[in-house]
Formats: structure tokens, sequence, C-alpha cells
């Protein structure tokens, strides 16, 4: 495992409050650039609000506008809309990607002059696959940067809204967010002399491999079902022929991990009940992006693990079975 440095931010709750609320212990402020300003992006920048945060916008050059709405703050406190500059190469202590898993490298190309100018790349983003193609890419391309990875439960969407941009991000739910190195073998050697912390509401882990590959299983289960079946998550559990699917997907992904050696902290289905239980009014992201019409990530969840699997000579029926629905639907 890679040693690392990286302290935690002094303001690390996931929850967004106003500057003054804040620790008045406050390092140098960070520099930060956000790739993918979409709802986590926003949640996130809103986080940063008091470090120097820039945009890396499609066109390279427009100032960006964010727009927030905070349901559970009083009335007068629920639209928050501030500005991102957009980067010049200006030096970076994080460049944020939070993107959907599949834009990751097409995001990246075009600001590949400027990596020298990042200490550390963070991807923020579920699914699993792109980390890696983003490691190779930069070496290919002779960009050595810190990579990290990482995940986050805060929720967020995006809808239309009565502003000059026509949307807002509507900040859904506090939840935790971890970072890690990627790189696990072969840290390069000024890893351990680093000490830029994190940006604010990200917590360091030292095993984000682990935490990423429980976050999988669980959305390689949820996620397809509910897609399939258009349905609430919940509904996994209420309905007995969902419920039972619901079992032996679970059973299929834990041979799998077994096989793989990645092991989980209990019993799939257990988890997988728990989460459909404790979201049971929720759409997974999958369901949610089907139903928008917009590009879902399956394939960097149960894209990956097909992968994972087919590498040890192993099937995923029920897992290639619900693909195969979903890209037919
Ligand atoms: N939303 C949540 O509650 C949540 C929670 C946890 C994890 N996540 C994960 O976080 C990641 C981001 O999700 P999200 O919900 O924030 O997605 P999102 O709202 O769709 O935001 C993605 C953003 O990336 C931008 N983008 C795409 N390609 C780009 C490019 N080539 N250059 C610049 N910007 C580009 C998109 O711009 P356009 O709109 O112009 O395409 C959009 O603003 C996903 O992996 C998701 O699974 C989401």
């Amino acid at each position: 495992m890679a040693a690392f440095r990286a302290r935690p931010a002094y303001n690390r709750a996931m929850t967004i409050s106003s500057p003054s609320a804040q620790n008045t212990i406050r390092p140098l402020p960070l520099s930060i650039g956000l790739l993918g300003m979409g709802a986590v992006g926003t949640l996130m920048a809103s986080h940063w609000r008091q470090h120097r945060v820039f945009a890396l916008p499609r066109d390279q050059t427009s100032a960006v506008t964010l727009n927030l709405y905070l349901p559970e703050n009083k009335p007068a406190e629920q639209t928050r809309q501030w500005q991102l500059p957009c980067w010049q190469g200006e030096p970076l202590d994080w460049l944020v990607v939070t993107t959907k898993a599949a834009d990751t490298l097409n995001a990246l190309h075009p600001w590949l002059g400027g990596l020298p100018q990042v200490k550390n790349l963070l991807l923020l983003q579920n699914g699993m696959g792109q980390q890696q193609q983003c490691a190779d890419w930069l070496a290919q391309q002779q960009r050595p940067l810190r990579l990290w990875a990482g995940i986050s439960t805060a929720g967020g969407y995006r809808r239309a809204a009565n502003n000059p941009q026509g949307s807002e991000v509507v900040y859904a739910g506090t939840g935790q967010t971890i970072a890690g190195r990627w790189a696990e073998e072969n840290p390069a050697a000024d890893d351990n002399k680093d000490s830029t912390p994190l940006p604010p509401g990200i917590e360091a882990t030292s095993d984000i491999h682990h935490r990423m590959r429980e976050k999988l299983a669980v959305n390689a289960v949820i996620n397809p079902l509910t897609a399939v079946h258009r349905c609430y998550n919940g509904e996994l559990i209420s309905n007995p022929l969902y419920h039972s699917q619901l079992q032996a997907l679970a059973t299929e992904v834990e041979a799998l991990y077994r096989q793989l050696r990645w092991p989980l902290p209990q019993p799939l289905h257990q988890r997988v009940q728990q989460v459909a239980q404790s979201t049971a009014t929720n759409r997974s992201s999958t369901l949610q992006d089907i139903l928008a019409g917009r590009p879902n990530e399956l394939e960097f969840i149960c894209g990956y693990l097909q992968q994972q699997a087919q590498r040890l000579g192993h099937t995923l029926p029920l897992t290639t079975q619900l693909m195969r629905q979903l890209m037919q639907a």
C-alpha cells in the first residue's frame, strides 16, 4: 500500500455551512481545478469556496457560474450562486475530475499541456476501470502525476431552474467522501514528502481499492436490477421476484470476488438488502440516467466485473443477461 502523508483537510464534515461556521484555523488556501461541473462537482466546489478554485470548461476559456439549491436551509439561504474563473495553467494542488466515468479521458485530454502544473489528480467518480485507464494514459503521455481515486455518498442532482444558466444542482443529502492514492506499488520517491492536504470535505483513506470494490459490489447488484425493472431500490426487497433475483445476483458477484481474492466485510446479499432498505425511496443512478436518456455507467460497474471475470476464465451469466437486456431496451 502506498504511504502518503495527505493530511485530512481542516473542514472535513460533509455539511455545507456558511463560511462563518467553518473552522477558524485556516491553512493556506489550496488551488483546485475542477473538471466536470455537474452535480458532484458543484457540491464539492461549494465546500471549497474558501480556496482558489478554477473551472476546466469544455471551451477552455469561459468562467463558469455554479448554482446550488440547498433545500434544508432557511428560504433566504436556499439558493447559492458563485463563479469559477477558467483555469489558465496556474499551478494546482489538486485537479479533481467529477465527470461520469466514461468521460474521464476525453475530458482530460484537451488539458494535457497544463498537467505539469498539477500536483495531484483525483478522480472522484463511481465505477472502476477508468482509474487504471487514466494511470496508463498518464504513463503513456509521460505525465507522472500523483493519481488518486475517490468515492462519495453525498447526493445531488441537476434540474432546470429560473436563472441565467437555466439549471441548478439540488443538494440532496450529506454523505462521506473518501480518497486514496491509486498507485499501490512503487509510489514515486517524492510521495512521502508531499504534505498537500486533501480538498475540504474529503477524508484520506489508505485502502481506497478495497472501499471502491465494496461499493462496486453493491452497485453491481442494485443498479442493473433497478434499471431492468425500472423500480425504486426498496422494491428489490418488497417484490418477491426482484428479491430472488437480488439474492442470485449477489451470490454471483460474491463468487467472483472470492475468486479475485477481494474480501467483502459481510455477505453481499445482506449488504445489498441493507442498502436497498435504507435507500428504499431512491432511484439508482443507473435508472436515473436511463430515465433521463443519458448514458449510464454500467460499463464501469458490471462491465468492469465482466472483464475481471473474463481474465480468470469465470462467467457471470446473470450479469451478462441483465446487461444484454439493458442494451436491447
Ligand atoms: N450525483 C450524485 O449524487 C453522485 C453521488 C456519488 C457519486 N456520483 C458519481 O460522480 C460522478 C459524477 O456524477 P454527477 O452526478 O456529478 O454527473 P453530472 O451531473 O452528469 O456531471 C458531470 C459533468 O461532467 C461534465 N463533462 C462531461 N464531459 C466533459 C468534458 N469532456 N469536459 C468538461 N466537462 C465534461 C458534464 O458536462 P455536460 O453537462 O456539459 O455534459 C457535467 O457537467 C459519476 O461517476 C457519478 O456516478 C454521483
